[in-house]
């Protein structure tokens, strides 16, 4: 076993070996691929790369066996029968490898070049129409490897959950959450190695935003960070990447992902709407301050700043443009619709932090539908065979 251990995350884009990735549609074969379509390697030739975080977490058992008859136990019961299998519920052979054929026609290139806020950025302008696609695909296999980052960091705090929640529902919740992770990370990357073909980097904000929640000593603070900005976060691009993607594949496994994440959220604000009200008022407006923090990171820091520089433009400059043409108010819209009201169903949305999300411009979504609603018959119906439109 080979561990190579580093102190901050790597900073390259990985490819994966043609010869190395799995046969799509008879286009070309490998020796022997695992059971994930992607290669099988000897546990000599795996290269583990791993970075180190301290964590002072503070862990509780529960000696109190009895169950709550209550929402969250409900909750746990739906995550066991909503279970999927990633190598049998996606049909991974839908669409060719992305090198040879990208998923989109046209049709799409066109509406894409057309209303396209980079027009006007002489960067932009200087490029040709077949540099401009190559830019569309950098950016999705940028979106695709931050997402599987993503996941790899709820994967990462859903398992401190279920050792550092107190009640006996939360830790079986925590648990079931933790293997939907797993099967998160696992088709993302999958999706990454044989339709893509490389991945990129984690990217700062993210990471700053993961560590964050991660080595924060307070169980709750992860909870409130993972489950209702990360996972808000993770829900509007979730969405926003299903409505762009015409490939079926990709379609198919958001929306079986897309169904954990909904039932994830809707177990946090459950569950932190009865917690937070135990907290004194002090602890309240620190919990408070950690979540508006956490926007903040969530709004400024998670751009593409590394495709930037893989076409060599000024990152910072790029980003300033990007900025201020608003080429992210759709995604943030969404972001904030979700985690807003569900702010303030919580009781996080204090006298103190209110003016600065008003800064910020979201209130006006304080009082529309949280997720702490449940609606259980969306929630029970059954996995879709085909849900490719
Ligand atoms: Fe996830
Ligand atoms: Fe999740």
């Amino acid at each position: 076993m080979l561990i190579n251990r580093v102190e901050d995350a790597p900073r390259s884009i990985t490819r994966f070996r043609r010869e190395n990735r799995v046969a799509q549609n008879g286009a070309d074969s490998v020796a022997s691929t695992a059971d994930d379509g992607t290669e099988t390697m000897s546990p000599a030739e795996v290269e583990h790369v791993a970075e180190i975080f301290k964590t002072p977490l503070t862990c509780s058992y529960n000696w109190d066996y009895r169950v709550a008859e209550d929402r969250i136990r409900k909750l746990y019961e739906l995550g066991k029968r909503l279970n999927w299998n990633a190598s049998l519920d996606v049909h991974w052979d839908q669409t060719p490898d992305w090198q040879d054929a990208k998923p989109w026609g046209e049709e799409q290139i066109e509406s894409w070049l057309e209303d396209n806020p980079w027009n006007g950025y002489p960067p932009w302008d200087a490029m040709s129409v077949e540099r401009r696609c190559e830019y569309f695909f950098q950016n999705q296999c940028w979106s695709l490897s931050q997402f599987l980052h993503g996941e790899q960091g709820a994967l990462l705090v859903a398992s401190q959950l279920a050792s550092s929640a107190p009640t006996f529902n939360a830790k079986l919740y925590a648990a079931s959450q933790t293997f939907d992770e797993a099967r998160h990370v696992e088709v993302f990357n999958r999706f990454l190695k044989t339709k893509v073909g490389f991945r990129y980097p984690v990217t700062r904000g993210l990471k700053d935003l993961l560590d964050k929640i991660l080595t924060d000593e307070r169980w709750d603070l992860k909870f409130i960070g993972m489950q209702i900005i990360l996972e808000g976060l993770a829900l509007a691009a979730f969405h926003t990447a299903r409505n762009d993607t015409s490939d079926p594949v990709l379609k198919e496994l958001l929306y079986l992902v897309i169904r954990d994440e909904a039932r994830h959220v809707t177990f946090g604000v459950n569950y932190l709407e009865e917690y937070i009200q135990t907290l004194s008022e002090e602890e309240r407006e620190d919990r408070a301050r950690f979540a508006y923090e956490a926007c903040v990171v969530s709004r400024d820091r998670l751009i593409a700043t590394d495709v930037f520089r893989y076409f060599g433009w000024d990152a910072d400059e790029a980003k300033r443009v990007l900025v201020e043409r608003g080429i992210n108010a759709d995604f943030q819209t969404r972001l904030y619709e979700r985690v807003i009201p569900n702010l303030k169903r919580i009781g996080l949305l204090t006298d103190r932090i209110r003016p600065k999300f008003e800064e910020m411009g979201v209130m006006d979504f304080e009082n529309l539908a949280t997720d702490g609603d449940i609606d259980w018959r969306e929630l029970e119906k059954p996995l879709e065979p085909d849900v490719t439109e």
